[in-house]
């Protein structure tokens, strides 16, 4: 079972706090300098993937005490504690183990007395070959048309990881396919795909660990209305419509038949089962075989992780690095900056992997933690991010730690567009550590002559401090097999953040309070009814119903 007591209880903080006092005047400038081999101590490298984590400000000490204080909270024992199924979610009593819908070993895992690794091989078995009759044809809609678009309804981790790897990999998409994503509960999403839709060739999948998400039932039921405006009959509902759900009771009462239903367990939590059943909108995309590409590429991470020592382990250090920040330097948010345009939507789907898992003020006891949890985590893609808020990450008043991620080769490789970007990417990190001094802009308007008024004046707005950490990812080109290593070096960060913290990473309560008041004033809003609401509240409702009709 994972451990229980404050970092702040710990002897590496204590250290780590004298050594943060000694290390934050310093300068990556001078680190640099100072130590030819910097790049060689501070990076690391997976399988085709270079992590350079140099650009931090950190020394090896640095990383010493980290893993000092990783190795007091007990980090190896709590990774074995979740690959072993044991129940760390706590709070929901379930084991956590996404790590087994990945596992191509043939060992048993057994979870109540049950094999588990045996049904997740079923439902993979069922997902291929439903995916495969889509692409050969076997499997029609109710006039007898191949199906052409796959419409994932779902919202949250239902959504999120099905349409960031269906983004990511759409250069490996099948040609004949296309994907659409409804998640919103404003009628506008539905609308805006729908009509973009032919019901003959339509393949609805509705995604939903528990289907009881008002969003998802609600998006499910209009999709339903439509499908049914054009096919008329009840009896093809069946040949349009899927799930994937843990809750296979609620499914069938929706009027899905149980041999249309992928199935899925407890101990796989929403933001991390893109590689369950919730895949099925990816594995129809990209073909079963590409699927299975990404969970192996996952499985290699896990193994890593699983295995490496805390001072080479990837996702160990990852997470390390931003306790530090968060903890030592009190940064409230962290950016990802995927130079990969394809990879645009991996900041919204780490948004919920890490603030929804880590965003929380109870400590295990039962406490409120005296320190700070996980900071926002925000991002966009590069370049476009540059010329929109670098700005205040070069000179805003905050220190925003960030993750540039971008592959070697172009999965289209289009004349110069490749060495232009990766050129901003190598640029970008370069500057925020570098910044430039007041000899270096004097010395740059001297060059322009400028007037020594006019450079007075402008030196000071022209000065970068530089100091900015970054943490580069590369890998070698934008794969199935790598972007799942990605994402798992990203779920196991955000377990071993949650290990130090002393949280619980793997439940939600904090969604809940919004979800119970929004039924009580659905309520309200289609009846005449008025309930007890403070007054800003109770006003904002009285605007909205005197504005129907
Ligand atoms: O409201 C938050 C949440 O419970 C997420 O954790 C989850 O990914 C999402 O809703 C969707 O849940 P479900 O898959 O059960 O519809």
């Amino acid at each position: 079972m994972l451990k229980n007591y404050s970092p702040t209880s710990t002897e590496a903080w204590q250290q780590l706090q004298a050594h943060y006092t000694d290390l934050q005047p310093q300068h990556l400038r001078s680190l640099f300098a100072s130590d030819p081999q910097r790049f060689e101590k501070l990076s690391l490298q997976f399988e085709e993937f270079l992590f350079d984590l140099s650009k931090n400000r950190i020394t090896e000490e640095t990383i010493d005490l980290l893993v000092k204080l990783a190795e007091e909270m007990e980090v190896p024992a709590a990774i074995e504690s979740m690959f072993r199924g044991e129940k760390i979610n706590v709070t929901e009593d379930r084991a956590v183990l996404h790590t087994a819908l990945r596992n191509f070993t043939d060992r048993e895992l057994q979870v109540d007395g049950e094999d588990i690794l045996k049904e997740v091989r079923a439902v993979q078995q069922q997902m291929q070959v439903f995916c495969d009759s889509i692409h050969n044809g076997t499997l029609t809609g109710y006039t007898g048309k191949s199906f052409r678009h796959i419409v994932n309804i779902g919202i949250g981790g239902s959504h999120l990881g099905p349409q960031m790897v269906c983004e990511a990999l759409k250069s490996y998409q099948h040609p004949n396919l296309e994907v659409h994503f409804i998640s919103n509960v404003d009628g506008t999403d539905a609308a805006e795909v729908l009509k973009k839709l032919d019901p003959e060739t339509t393949l609805f999948i509705i995604a939903s660990k528990t289907f009881t998400t008002k969003e998802t039932i609600t998006n499910a039921h209009t999709a339903r209305n439509w499908f049914l405006e054009h096919a008329k009959e009840q009896a093809h509902v069946s040949k349009h419509f899927v799930a994937l759900s843990t809750n296979t009771a609620e499914v069938e009462k929706f009027g899905i038949a149980p041999e249309n239903i992928f199935r899925f367990w407890d101990w796989v939590g929403g933001r991390f089962s893109l590689w369950s059943a919730i895949g099925l909108s990816i594995a129809c995309a990209l073909g079963y075989n590409r699927f299975e590409e990404l969970l192996r590429g996952a499985e290699a991470m896990d193994k890593h992780f699983r295995e490496a020592p805390l001072k080479q382990n990837v996702p160990v250090l990852m997470a390390l690095l931003s306790i530090w920040y968060a903890n030592f330097f009190n940064c409230q948010s962290h950016a990802i900056l995927p130079y990969d345009q394809y990879m645009r939507l991996l900041p919204e789907f780490l948004q919920q992997l890490l603030m929804e898992s880590n965003g929380k003020s109870t400590d295990r006891n039962g406490n409120p933690v005296t320190y700070q949890t996980q900071p926002v985590i925000w991002g966009a893609a590069g370049t476009n991010s540059q010329h929109s808020f670098f700005q205040l990450i070069h000179q805003g008043t905050i220190l925003i730690p960030c993750d540039f991620i971008a592959a070697a080769v172009s999965n289209n490789p289009i004349g110069e567009h490749q060495p232009l970007l990766l050129s901003n990417y190598f640029a970008q990190t370069e500057a925020l550590m570098r910044g430039k001094n007041q000899e270096e802009v004097r010395q740059e308007l001297e060059q322009k002559n400028m007037a020594a008024d006019e450079l007075k004046t402008l030196l000071p707005h022209k000065l970068f401090e530089g100091n900015k950490p970054t943490t580069s990812i590369m890998l070698r080109q934008l794969t199935p097999y790598n972007l799942g290593s990605l994402l798992a070096m990203y779920e196991h960060k955000t377990f071993v953040q949650g290990v130090i913290w002393n949280i619980y990473s793997f439940d939600q309560w904090g969604v809940e309070l919004g979800k119970q008041l929004a039924t009580s004033i659905e309520k309200e809003l289609l009846s005449n009814k008025t309930a007890d609401h403070d007054s800003s509240t109770a006003n904002l409702i009285n605007y909205y119903k005197g504005h129907l009709n």
